[in-house]
């Protein structure tokens, strides 16, 4: 989604944001641009599209650039307006000597306009943004300073923001605030950074400074100042950034896609260090405050989660209930924050998410904080504002994940999750040794059946290309493999835009087989255990509605070869793990589909990475 830039120090600024802003690029964007503070004037460019062509714009001002010391810039994805040149950021005032650049949505932006066109302002964009550059500018003509404005600004701002802005009657200066969207200020020798996520800065410095809510600060090269929104001055607290500077790269993969599907393997073998050691010793989860008492008290677990992380959400409460016998309920974020939800102190509340930003999961787990319950968040983020919120974390240690369509950071949460079933069912007791035993040391042997089914991928390469034709796309399954099937579909939906879609095969006669004839596939996912007879039976009556048959399974069962006119064989495993081996050639099969029609496989059309926008 959006991202920040900002820097003020004593070198010039434009290849420190450009970089910077490349750095966020993989979290989806469609238009950039930049502000400096010039001799006499603050200068704004910007471009639609990517950064390239914020480049190709910018190079045919060289002279004036290179002097410029402070500046700020945004990559945007549009929510107000059309992603064009006029609504890509940096947005100015009327008279162009006040800039800003905005993450978030302002909510009463309408009201604010009103107010703003009577007085006399032009509005350029159809952006929220501009009304906040056009308010901030009208308390400046009054106060004559930078940082009050922003104060006073922000008070009559309702929604999410983290902003950045600059004055031309204050060179050196950028002020910024947030609320409700993440903001971070780096700290170098005689300059600051600002950005929206740590990757933007972190080459140059790892000392950091994490702005709460409402905080406004103030940076000049030589000093930095944090205020609360009443102008009461806070202390710096400085913290040690847990980063190393990532190179971003592909490491010979065509895609960063393909790249993470293969880091699976390796994801796991890191989750489970230190975590998993032999079949037979205890899960240790350090980072999971539960006490045993509370654990024992607890009456309902709350799992809320968007997108990707909704269907490990959804195998976690299949998992959690099959191995701790405490009732699991799972819910979009989206469709938890508006209606009212009952949460308690012995509801235990979980939160899944990659990016540990997305606005719909930060309410969420907010407004269950607030009635007593314990949070425990699953995200790759460690960093992130739902970690701060966290009373446990289970950090899924991905590694930064650069495609927008996950993959290893999926595959990291459902073995977090495993871990955590498995947890929490040595502490109740709820499960029989054996089975615990057995579990874990298919848990260990998982790496390698991934690997398995990697080097085999020809096989699933072939079965892309054969259907890469089609212009719709159903998966089935049933039990703890239905949000396997939901993910397959969000995988192929998302990176080659074919109209793909779950279900839980039993409910394909209650209305989805009439879409079923010779143009549909149909992709089975046919794991060996309780559900295996039920969804042959469902296959078999799509087959006889001519549906395109291919099975992704597990067994070695003859009977196959006659009702499926492709299949894809993985490693054997056991029924309660095979979410985890069944996800991989569906994000293979979606990967090489989008490849073959030549779409932008790590940066789909309208998507973002982080969306921290409700
Ligand atoms: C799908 C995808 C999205 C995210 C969703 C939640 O490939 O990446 O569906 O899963 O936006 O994001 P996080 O997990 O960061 O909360």
């Amino acid at each position: 989604m959006c991202g920040i830039v900002g820097y003020t120090g004593k070198r010039p600024v434009v290849d420190i944001l450009l970089d910077g802003l490349e750095q966020l690029e993989y979290r989806g964007y469609d238009s950039s641009g930049i502000a400096l503070k010039c001799a006499d004037s603050i200068k704004v460019y910007k471009a639609e599209g990517k950064l390239k062509n914020l480049r190709e714009e910018l190079s045919s001002h060289a002279y004036e650039l290179t002097k410029s010391v402070t500046g700020i810039g945004h990559i945007r994805w549009a929510t107000h307006g059309a992603p064009t040149v006029v609504n890509a950021h940096p947005h100015t005032c009327g008279c162009g000597k006040l800039v800003i650049v905005h993450n978030g949505i302002i909510e009463n932006y309408k009201e604010l306009k009103t107010e703003l066109e009577a007085k006399g302002c032009k509005f350029k964009s159809q952006t929220d943004t501009e009304a906040v550059a056009h308010l901030i500018a009208s308390i400046y003509g009054e106060v004559k300073d930078l940082t009050k404005s922003v104060q006073l600004a922000a008070k009559k701002l309702e929604g999410a923001y983290a902003l950045c802005i600059m004055h031309n009657d204050e060179p050196g200066k950028i002020v910024a605030t947030k609320r409700n969207a993440p903001l971070i200020i780096g700290i170098g020798e005689n300059e600051f950074y600002v950005a929206s996520d740590v990757p933007a800065f972190i080459k140059h410095t790892k000392k950091a400074v994490y702005l709460t809510d409402n905080q406004v600060a103030t940076l000049t090269a030589e000093t930095l100042k944090i205020e609360d929104e009443n102008e009461n001055e806070i202390p710096v607290k400085v913290e040690q950034l847990p980063w190393e500077p990532v190179a971003l790269s592909k490491m010979g993969y065509k895609h960063f896609m393909l790249k993470e599907i293969h880091e699976q393997p390796d994801v796991i073998r890191n989750i489970l260090v230190g975590k998993l050691h032999t079949c037979d010793s205890p899960i240790v989860l350090d980072e999971v405050k539960l006490t045993r008492q509370t654990l024992k008290d607890l009456n309902r677990i709350q799992i809320i989660a968007c997108g990707t992380s909704l269907h490990a959400a959804m195998v976690g409460k299949y998992i959690i209930e099959n191995f701790c016998s405490i009732p699991v309920d799972v819910e979009a974020s989206s469709e938890y924050i508006y209606r009212k939800t009952v949460t308690d102190a012995h509801t235990l509340v979980i939160g899944v998410s990659q990016s540990g930003e997305t606005a719909d999961t930060l309410t969420a787990i907010k407004q269950s904080k607030s009635r007593g319950s314990h949070i425990l968040i699953i995200t790759n983020r460690p960093d992130s504002a739902m970690a701060r919120e966290a009373d446990s974390l289970v950090p899924v240690s991905a590694g930064i994940e650069v495609s927008v369509a996950a993959t290893k950071s999926y595959i990291a949460q459902l073995t977090s999750f495993y871990l955590l079933a498995l947890y929490m069912a040595e502490i109740k007791g709820t499960m029989a040794q054996s089975d615990l035993t057995n579990l874990k040391s298919e848990m260990l042997a998982l790496p390698q059946k991934i690997e398995q089914i990697l080097a085999h991928k020809e096989n699933i390469q072939k079965c892309a290309r054969k259907y890469s034709n089609t212009r719709d796309f159903i998966y089935i399954a049933r039990g703890l493999n239905y949000p396997t099937a939901l993910e397959g579909a969000l995988k192929l939906k998302e990176i080659s835009y074919i109209n793909a879609t779950g279900y839980p095969a039993g409910e394909l006669k209650h209305g989805p087989i009439a879409m079923l004839d010779e143009t549909m596939p149909v992709l089975s996912i046919l794991m060996k255990g309780t559900v295996y007879e039920k969804l042959l039976s469902n296959s078999e009556e799509a087959k006889a509605r001519n549906a395109r048959m291919i099975a992704l399974t597990n067994s070695t069962d003859e009977k196959l070869q006659d009702l499926f006119d492709y299949i894809i064989t993985v490693p054997d495993v056991t029924e309660l793990l095979s979410p985890i081996i069944a996800v991989v050639p569906l994000q293979l099969i979606a990967y090489y589909i989008a490849e073959f029609l030549g779409k932008d496989v790590d940066q789909p059309r309208n998507l973002a990475k982080s969306v921290t926008v409700e």
